[in-house]
């Protein structure tokens, strides 16, 4: 069903040149205002783009417009048809005498046509669109760059049944009623804006409607559009707005700008969540929640979604990128705002944790492997394919450091500098430095080296003790790993929030201390060292490296229970596991007894949060075992953590029924304490399952027929679908049909099977694919079954290479469709290097196979070639 637009859409990969960041030109022409009018119709919308255009250097150059997928039907020159335009390659070339004109184009599209979900397309009946990066060229012919800012008027006419509700960007201005049975509406944004942050919907929607008032006593009316069945289920999301609202004022002084606000949540879309000024649209499962369908971990991702879009409006739409290897700019920027917001709701511990967790499962990866790239890039071939958690979590991670030097108010008055300078500009990752080391003084030269340097650094960290001088010596020496284009590296600035604790006493040693490592190797020395001493380093994950410390693992399982920073708590306890983990996959021979006493003393503090319990006793997961690992073996890996799992369900057996059956019964609520209870209970239940108790599977049965929330009844299911009993087999039935329809929920059944532990989970999964419920044209469903198999190890990494076979066969297929969600599978594929001989021949045929595909999007080329390295 490959759309025959596309065809003209996609230049073939040989003809793909890669954009380099050093290219950079200031454009040859501004376009100040522009007015589209949208005659929408799903087979064929006729688009009338009117643009101011001026000169804006002494180039001379004609204006060039981007554009993909469509022919002009007319080119106007202020307001004569002309014939001396031309096509160059997707841009239409208008030659122009003088310095300003008005141009007018006509385009027709299909928007029903569009399986991409890139500019104007059609979900459920609903008329939508998803510009960023270079989806508005797909829309109509313009400047499709983001330092082009422009002040749009827009104007929709559409059939008034089918698309009663008509929305865009500003504030709505008139409406009215055409005597056809159409309609029309206009909206004008008065903030000039790239093109990326364009949007329009139309349709059959229902609203839930709020109302804020900002600091200053402006009043704005909030609006979350959905079908009309599901209004009740965006109260948490419209909440979570409010509280966002609120946050960013209190903490960045940041206040809105325009009297509505509205959010409109669609099913297909190919990622989570889009910041158009005043109009965001949003995956539904970033909206959509109730206790029956919607787990905690969902709730608490809808809080964090909505409020990093809301938060965009200040870092990325008022102020915005001046080309997109600034991405991180914006995003690095905003997931710490939306980081800091989640923090501030519940615990900011459990929070830290489940970021590292997060950057470890994404971002390290991509760091130690074929797809490294600097956080601001040297170049791309397709930007879609820069999405990345390099990009958005660890660019986080870089402003993190940057607070962490400047201090809580230098860092604060650097970002009312960077917000009061640069708004209504387009800047770069440049700029905002600058302000940091303006607003505090500091000089952050070498600090740069972030944003170009690729790869995680590994830090050495040794603590000797000379107890004749009551000293400690800590011996510090960094290494920033080659990465693809860049052998050689320098020594970073690597902020390390450290403190020591006596082995006797259990008690500090002095204050923490942030020490800024800026060379190759550093000798620090503490004195008044009278007890021997243990050291506690990267507390709070303060630097975005892997720290390589010569700890016993009495060590590890003293500062598990003794060190006084909660995430370096945490983190000993998976140092301690992952060391355990790590030598029993090489040698074979587990010796578990400090896990197991470190677990135990957990699960006995009853001082600590519930929460912080459930994410300290869970193992590290088998890719990140693998990624210790020069050589990944993923069935001994597999043997090796699922053994530690059940020496700790049987030697802990009574503690596990304890912790399960302590978590306070009731109906369900959304707050940090009920949660923190459901997490460890689920925790819990996977360690009587993994202990292979008889009564495992009656347990998980009972909690999941019983539970009145989706939290306890996916974790039974999840729990369920590792094992093989007939319980197994009644849940997932029981689940499908109970929520026949309900995609959000169906999305999870696909997945709950894909992650489990079983030996036939392969096979399970090609069937899978062929169910009826299954389809490759919905994002969330693709990534549900084909995206969560390939991050399930040794499943995807079976000896046969069955695996490998079926995510490139999912994958081609899907380019066919949407190139930008089919080239977001294909990291798993790119490990290869890590495997044994036979695996990786496997893995590079599979990647072979997908380069060699005639008509390959160069979103999947630059993906599958980069990885083929
Ligand atoms: N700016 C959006 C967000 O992070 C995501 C846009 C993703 N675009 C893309 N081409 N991958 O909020
Ligand atoms: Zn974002």
């Amino acid at each position: 069903m490959l759309d025959a637009l596309n065809a003209i859409a996609q230049p073939a990969p040989a003809a793909t040149g890669a954009i380099s960041r050093h290219d950079y030109r200031p454009p040859a022409w501004l376009v100040p205002e522009t007015r589209l009018v949208f005659d929408l119709d799903p087979a064929a919308t006729r688009v009338t783009a009117t643009l101011s255009v001026t000169r804006n250097d002494a180039s001379g150059d004609p204006l060039r417009l981007d554009g993909a997928g469509q022919r002009p039907l007319a080119v106007r020159v202020d307001g004569v048809a002309i014939d001396d335009w031309r096509i160059e390659g997707e841009q239409l070339v208008v030659p122009l005498a003088g310095d300003a004109h008005t141009i007018e184009t006509e385009v027709e599209i299909a928007p029903e046509r569009n399986t991409q979900l890139m500019g104007l397309y059609a979900s459920g009946g609903i008329l939508c669109t998803q510009c960023e990066a270079e989806g508005f060229r797909r829309i109509t012919y313009f400047p499709d760059r983001p330092d082009v800012l422009s002040r749009y008027a827009v104007r929709m006419v559409a059939d008034a049944a089918r698309y009663p509700v008509l929305l865009a960007n500003g504030d709505p201005v008139a409406a009215g009623t055409l005597d056809d049975g159409r309609h029309w509406a206009e909206w004008n944004d008065p903030f000039p804006k790239p093109s990326y942050l364009f949007a329009l919907v139309a349709g059959d929607l229902a609203v839930n409607r709020g109302q804020f008032t900002t600091q200053s006593g402006r009043g704005v009316d909030l609006g979350i559009w959905v079908r009309a069945g599901d209004v009740e289920k965006t109260r948490h999301a419209l909440h979570a707005l409010e509280l966002a609202m609120a946050w960013d004022e209190r903490v960045y002084g940041r206040e809105y700008d325009l009297d509505v606000f509205n959010i409109v949540a669609v099913d297909d879309f190919n990622f989570g969540a889009m910041e158009n000024k005043g109009l965001n649209i949003f995956n539904s499962r970033y909206i959509l929640a109730d206790p029956d369908t919607a787990t905690d971990y969902d709730y608490d991702a809808i809080a964090a979604v909505v409020a990093h879009e809301y938060f965009h409006n200040w870092s990325g739409n008022r102020i915005t990128c001046r080309d997109w290897f600034q991405l991180s700019l914006k995003e690095g920027f905003t997931v710490y705002r939306d980081q800091g917001f989640s923090a501030d709701q519940g615990s900011a511990a459990v929070k830290r944790i489940e970021d590292v967790r997060g950057l470890r499962a994404a971002q390290f990866p991509e760091d130690a492997g074929p797809l490294a790239h600097p956080v601001r890039p040297e170049s791309y071939i397709e930007i879609g394919n820069f999405y990345t958690a390099t990009i958005y979590n660890k660019g986080a991670e870089l402003i993190r450091m940057m607070a962490t030097i400047l201090g809580p108010q230098a860092f604060r008055a650097a970002t009312d500098l960077y917000f009061t300078r640069f708004d209504g500009t387009a800047a770069t990752c440049e700029d905002f430095v600058a302000c940091m080391e303006e607003a505090s003084g500091r000089d952050l030269t070498q600090f740069r080296l972030w944003y170009s340097q690729a790869g995680t650094p590994r830090v050495a960290a040794s603590l000797s003790h000379q107890a004749g001088d009551g000293r400690a010596t800590l011996r510090l020496a960094q290494h920033v790993p080659a990465t693809p284009g860049q052998p050689d590296k320098q020594p970073m600035v690597l902020p390390l929030r450290i403190r020591v604790f006596g082995a006797e006493t259990g008690r500090a040693l002095g204050d923490e201390q942030l020490v800024l490592l800026d060379e190759a190797a550093s000798t620090i020395v503490f004195d008044g060292i009278t007890e021997r001493p243990v050291l506690s380093v990267n507390r709070g994950f303060s630097a975005p490296v892997i720290i390589e410390s010569d700890r016993s693992a009495a060590d590890l399982a003293f500062l598990s229970a003794h060190d006084d920073d909660p995430f370096a708590r945490y983190e000993a306890m998976q140092q301690l596991m992952l060391d355990t983990l790590v030598a029993t996959t090489i040698e074979g021979r587990p010796d578990n007894d400090a896990v197991i006493t470190a677990v135990a003393n957990t699960l006995d503090d009853r001082t600590l949060d519930p929460a912080f319990v459930a994410e300290a006793v869970l193992l590290p997961s088998e890719g990140f075992i693998g990624d210790q690992l020069a050589m990944v073996d993923p069935e001994a890996i597999f043997r090796a953590r699922e053994g530690l799992r059940r020496a700790l369900g049987l030697r802990l057996a009574d503690r596990w029924r304890d912790a399960y059956e302590r978590a306070p019964d009731g109906p369900y609520v959304y707050s940090p304490a009920a949660k923190g209870h459901r997490r460890l209970r689920s925790v819990a239940l996977g360690y009587i399952a993994a202990s292979g108790a008889d009564d495992a599977a009656t347990i998980a049965f009972r909690q999941f027929e019983r539970a009145d929330n989706m939290t306890d009844r996916q974790g039974a299911l999840g729990t369920l679908a590792n094992g093989y009993s007939d319980e197994r087999e009644a849940a997932l039935d029981i689940f499908y049909h109970r929520y026949a329809g309900n995609s959000l929920v169906i999305d999870k059944w696909f997945q709950t099977q894909a992650l489990s532990s079983r030996d036939d989970t392969g096979r399970l999964v090609a069937d899978l694919a062929r169910h009826p419920d299954f389809t490759l044209a919905n994002p969330n469903r693709a990534r549900a079954l084909v995206g969560a198999f390939g991050a399930n190890q040794r499943a995807f990494n079976a000896a046969d290479g069955s695996g490998y076979r079926f995510l490139a066969d999912q994958l081609i297929a899907l380019d066919k469709l949407n190139p930008q969600t089919a080239a977001k599978l294909l990291p798993p594929l790119a490990r290869w290097r890590r495997f044994d001989s036979d695996r990786a021949a496997l893995m590079r045929g599979a990647l072979e196979r997908i380069v060699a595909t005639p008509g390959l999007s160069k979103d999947v080329f630059e993906q599958a070639s980069k990885s083929l390295g």
